[in-house]
Order: C-alpha cells, then structure tokens, then sequence
C-alpha cells in the first residue's frame, strides 16, 4: 500500500534545484493541489455538458408583402426572450416543413434582438423553396431555423464604402447601411431594379441618407444598369460591397478585378458557375442510378432533375447541407467546409475523373 504523497512533500524545487525554498511557488502549488482534489470529488464530468442547440423555434409576428413578388416576415422568440445575436450581413438558415433547407439575411435593424425580419423573393422557376416560404407561413406560425452565421461582415476598418444593390439583394446590406451611417462611415449606394415597385425596402434604403443613394429603376432608364453605372466614382481603394443577381456580380468583379487589391465583398444568392468542371459520372448507390454530370453543371444541378427533393441551402459549398458519403471514386474537393476523404459536396465538387460513387 502506498502512501499518497501531502501536499509539502511533492512542492516543487526552487530555481535552484533546492526543494522547499521558494515559498511562492509551494502556496501555488499547494493552491492548485487543492483545487485538483476539490475538482476530483465534485460530480462535474465533461461528457455531462450538452452539446449546443443548433436548431432554434421562432414564431412569425408579422407577414408583410415589401414588393409584388417579395414577402417580408418577422420572427420573434417564442417565449419573448431574445434571439441569437448578429451583425449585418448574417443568414439564418430556415429549415421547411418539407425538409428543404434555405438561407435568408436577416434585414432588421442591425443586431435587433427582439425579432428577426427576413424577406424572400419568390421564384417560380426554383427549387420550390422560396414558393413555400410565401405559402406556408402565416402569422402564429412557428417556423425552425439555425445560425445566424456571417459571411459577409462590413469591415471594422473601412472609411469609403460603396454598395451596390441588386433587387433582393438589398437584404443583406441594408442592415450593413445603417451600421455605415452609425459609424460615420463615408458611404454610398446604388440600389437598381426593374421598377420602383419591385425594389423592396426601397423608401428605408432611401430615407437613412437620400444624398447618398442612387436609385436606379431600369424602366425608367429604358436598360439595365451598366457596371460602369454601378460603379460610378468607386475609385480604386473604395470597398465595394455588392449583392443581387449572378449578371451583376460577375461584372462587378469583372470590372474590381482591374485594379490590383481593390476591396471587393460579395453575397451571392444563387451558385456561381461551374469553372474548370470536366465531365463526370455519378452513380447513387442506394437508387442503382448513373447520372451524367456536364462540364458546366453541378452533381446537385443534376441531381435535382432526377430527384427534386435532393438537400441543398447555398449551394455554394460553405452550408454543409449537401454533403453526402462517398463510397467509390476520387473527389475534386472544392467545398468552402470541410469535406472528409470520404464526403462530398454536391453542390460544388466534382469528381477527380472518371465515376464516383455517392450513398444517395
Ligand atoms: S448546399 Fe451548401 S454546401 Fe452544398
């Protein structure tokens, strides 16, 4: 049997190798044997911590049509306690009664936590997603959704600030707008739509500063906006900050990528196009199908014409929502989130030649 050692015999040695002679040194070590013993006969153990909630309930307060084909709903906390934090330029990710998975920007004032408000186009030739926002929730509605996350922070450094707005892209930005003129940040911004009517949020873009805003309705002008419209008098230091439609953004960044580091910050709401894609085969193991995937198409893209119920959010590769196992085959890996030796992101990665084979 063995003696357990006190706390003065296992004090450590001085500086100088001398044992018991640094009086600071024996009170902290007796100060942390003690706290070791009092943490041993606690009844704390790690794997009693719950893991975190990630899914969140909140109930629809308000429903409002912001423009023909754009509703508005606000969303608070059940209990009237308060929501999750966040900053402008942050999605929650809404998780529908039919299993689809879609990200909205929150659009509120910025870090508003007694409610939420998102608004979502409606698109008719989608995925079914934004239809079902529009048709399932009403006021009362409890609705599930996790995050917010950011991806796309306005800048704690930024002093020439220039926001460029496409339509519903005005979601994540105009809670960015209002964080600028907070700062005293030297913004300005030029929000384009097919008309007034269609510009949601268009009076409270236009009211936080008219004399920085630019309006630009296409019917008005008889054309869309140019990128030389949008990006009148950014110079090349000023950090643009854009969102809206695919057209829009591959020219704004068309034209920033001209000048050498110019500041350029993006959302996109729909995938970007499918770059350096070589043609592939998916084969999904459990239906006992083989799709082929075109150079220029995404295995979800094809997926979904076979099965449109596939999951997806961003497809973007950065939401993990697609992710599936692979059981055969060398995966182009090219999710923004981590994808394991054996998981793929349909929405953004290939095949690395030939066929790979997925468990869908
Ligand atoms: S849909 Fe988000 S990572 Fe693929």
């Amino acid at each position: 049997m063995t003696t357990p050692e006190s706390i003065w015999s296992s004090r450590p040695a001085d500086l100088y190798g001398r044992p018991g002679h640094d009086r600071l040194g024996t009170v902290l070590w007796g100060i942390r044997v003690l706290l070791g013993g009092l943490a041993s006969v606690s009844r704390w153990e790690p794997s009693r911590v719950q893991p975190v909630r990630r899914t969140l309930t909140a109930v629809v307060t308000k429903r409002e049509l912001v423009a023909p084909d754009v509703v508005a709903l606000t969303l608070a906390d059940a209990d009237g306690g308060l929501l999750p934090s966040w900053t402008p330029g942050a999605h929650i990710d809404v998780q529908l009664p039919s299993g689809r998975r879609r990200q909205y920007s929150l659009c509120g004032p910025p870090g508003r936590r007694m409610d939420y408000r998102i608004a979502i186009r409606r698109i008719a030739d989608g995925g079914g997603g934004s239809i079902e926002m529009h048709d399932v929730y009403r006021v009362g509605d409890t609705l599930l959704f996790e995050g917010p996350r950011n991806a796309f922070h306005l800048g704690a450094a930024e002093r020439d600030v220039l926001f460029v707005i496409g339509g519903i892209g005005v979601t994540p930005i105009l809670p960015m707008m209002r964080l600028a003129q907070q700062r005293g940040i030297k913004w300005r911004a030029i929000y384009s739509g097919r008309s007034h009517e269609y510009m949601p949020f268009l009076d409270e873009v236009v009211s936080l500063a008219p004399e920085r805003v630019t309006v630009w309705a296409d019917d008005e002008h008889g054309r869309f906006a140019t990128v030389d419209d949008l990006l009148a008098g950014a110079g090349p230091a000023t950090a643009v900050y854009v969102c809206g439609p695919t057209g829009m953004l591959d020219a704004v960044r068309a034209a920033r990528d001209e000048h050498a580091d110019a500041p350029l910050h993006y959302e996109r709401f729909s995938p970007p196009p499918v770059v350096d894609g070589d043609p592939f085969e998916l084969e999904l193991a459990r239906s006992n199908r083989v799709l082929s995937v075109p150079a220029n198409r995404s295995a979800l893209d094809v997926m979904l014409d076979h099965d449109p119920m596939s999951a997806y959010s961003c497809r973007q590769g950065f939401c993990g929502t697609c992710k599936v196992k692979v059981l055969a085959g060398q995966v182009d890996h090219r999710g923004r989130t981590a994808e394991g030796d054996d998981e793929m992101l349909v929405c953004v990665s290939r095949a690395n030649g030939g066929r790979v084979v997925i468990d869908a």
